[in-house]
């Protein structure tokens, strides 16, 4: 559904009209497109400390494998050029173990902040958190809240993250990922890379536009919305997709897998015997499996019947349980697969009438923490998105005034696009996200829910 007031408030006289009347001006933002594949402008690299303090070996070699061009750090006197605005900033804050080295921290973006470009990134670099030095996990905590509140207050589409790592490599396609246009609805995220038991032998694709070459996905729920974006995502990058929907949208299923080169599989995913019935169907295995079907029944618990209770535990979370269960069983999930579950802020932060919906996403949460560390040990790894307000038939059921306000309560001002939780979804099938294991990220703007 349009989002009418983003496209008014991009025109001449949407612009003067609100800022007079003081109403909020959400930034246009730009996605990934084979035109314009790159963020523009330079990456500005600082280290808390100061260069001669020793930061993240091997980080700079990294950045320069973005296609990014390196910046000079700006002049504290005042914002750079028009022109020369960075495009992005990574703020190696590895090193940062005591609260004097915070203030390093804010010695190195205080004086460029200001000059970002509009859709601009910051990402800061954190170390893992000491179970010995309560110094240093007090410093490295710090950055957190530190990220998020400089999400909420930097604007005009730009975007903060934390992406906590002991190692530049392993955090390589995350890096990728953050400093492009295909994370432009993903801000205020943490991301950990290489917990216990994960890989980070990082292999490097063959062929970089490619990545996914030679991988077969499986989505569910892929007739439309998120799936068929997810779908078309993965198959942009090279694999070969199975599009699973209920046979009752088969029209609307054979229409996207078609379009997609793909192989349309009608199957109700609650069906006892669906995990068979998707192994039957893949005799050669699977390597990346997107649990993205779902469904609401929204209503208050009082007024809240059985069956709508039933249906979403079972579409959402039950569903999921099996199939995993039973295509890790069957070996068709193989060695170095990917598997991506979808959440909700909903399971993070609850929602009235949606006592069955919240239940089922948290769900998804608990699986994702307790299993992907286990999975780690057959290279294969597990984590989740979890969305926020994103324009697809589920949000445009909404009644007005609630939809309204899903799409304004974020640091971006807006709802996100199903192609921003595909791009998401990409990059932990990617083959070098192999560090990236156990995650749950929000695609939802910096969503003030759950934050
Ligand atoms: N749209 C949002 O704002 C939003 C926010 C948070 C989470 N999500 C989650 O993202 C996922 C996709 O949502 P969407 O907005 O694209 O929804 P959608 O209703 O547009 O699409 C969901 C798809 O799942 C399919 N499906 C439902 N039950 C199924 C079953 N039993 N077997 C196979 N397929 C089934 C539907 O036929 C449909 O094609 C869902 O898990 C949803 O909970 C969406």
């Amino acid at each position: 559904m349009a989002d009418r007031y983003l496209h008014f408030t991009s025109t001449a006289p949407g612009r003067f009209l609100t800022s007079r009347l003081g109403l909020p001006q959400p930034a246009e933002l730009r996605r990934w497109s084979a035109e314009r594949p790159c963020l523009e402008g330079p990456l500005l690299h600082v280290t808390a400390g100061g260069p001669s303090l020793a930061g993240l070996p091997g980080l700079a070699e990294v950045l320069a494998r973005t296609g990014l061009k390196a910046a000079e750090p700006a002049e504290p006197t005042g914002p750079a050029a028009e022109g020369e605005r960075p495009a992005g900033v990574v703020l190696d804050a590895t090193g940062v173990v005591t609260v004097a080295g915070l203030a390093e921290v804010h010695g190195a973006l205080h004086p460029v902040v200001r000059s970002l470009s509009p859709g601009g990134r910051v990402v800061v670099l954190g170390a893992p958190l000491s179970d010995e030095d309560h110094h240093q996990a007090a410093a490295q905590q710090a950055l957190e809240g530190f990220v998020r509140s400089l999400g909420k207050e930097i604007g005009r589409g730009r975007t903060v993250q934390l992406v906590r790592t002991v190692s530049a490599t392993a955090a390589e396609s995350t890096l990728r990922f953050l400093l492009s246009p295909k994370s432009a609805y993903v801000s205020g995220q943490v991301i950990e890379i290489g917990g216990p038991g994960t890989d980070t032998g990082t292999a490097a694709p063959a062929n970089r536009d490619l990545p996914l070459a030679g991988r077969t996905a499986l989505v569910t729920g892929s007739a439309r919305g998120i799936g068929a974006s997810v779908a078309a995502t993965l198959a942009r990058d090279g694999a070969k997709v199975f599009c699973l929907d209920v046979p009752q949208s088969q029209a609307e299923l054979t229409r996207t897998a078609d379009s997609l080169g793909g192989t349309a599989l009608p199957l109700d995913i609650t069906a006892a015997d669906a995990a068979d019935r998707i192994a039957a169907a893949l005799p050669d295995g699977l390597d990346i499996l997107v649990h993205n079907a779902g469904i609401t029944r929204d209503r208050r618990l009082a007024n809240m019947a059985a069956d709508r209770w039933a249906s979403v535990l079972d579409v959402n979370l039950d569903s999921v349980l099996r199939t995993t269960d039973g295509l890790l069983k069957s070996g068709t999930l193989r060695p170095g697969g990917r598997i991506v579950a979808t959440a909700s802020i909903a399971g993070i932060a609850g929602n009235t009438g949606q006592t069955n919906y919240a239940a089922s996403k948290a769900g998804i949460i608990g699986l994702v923490r307790t299993l992907a560390p286990r999975l780690a040990e057959q290279h294969i790894t597990l984590n989740a998105v979890a969305p926020g307000f994103i324009e697809t038939r589920m949000t445009a059921a909404v009644p007005l005034f609630i939809r309204e306000a899903g799409r304004r309560m974020n640091s971006l001002g807006q709802g996100g696009l199903p192609v921003d939780v595909a791009e998401t979804t990409a990059w932990f099938a990617h083959p070098a996200s192999d560090g990236v294991n156990g995650q749950v990220v929000r695609v939802c703007g910096q969503s003030l829910l759950g934050a």
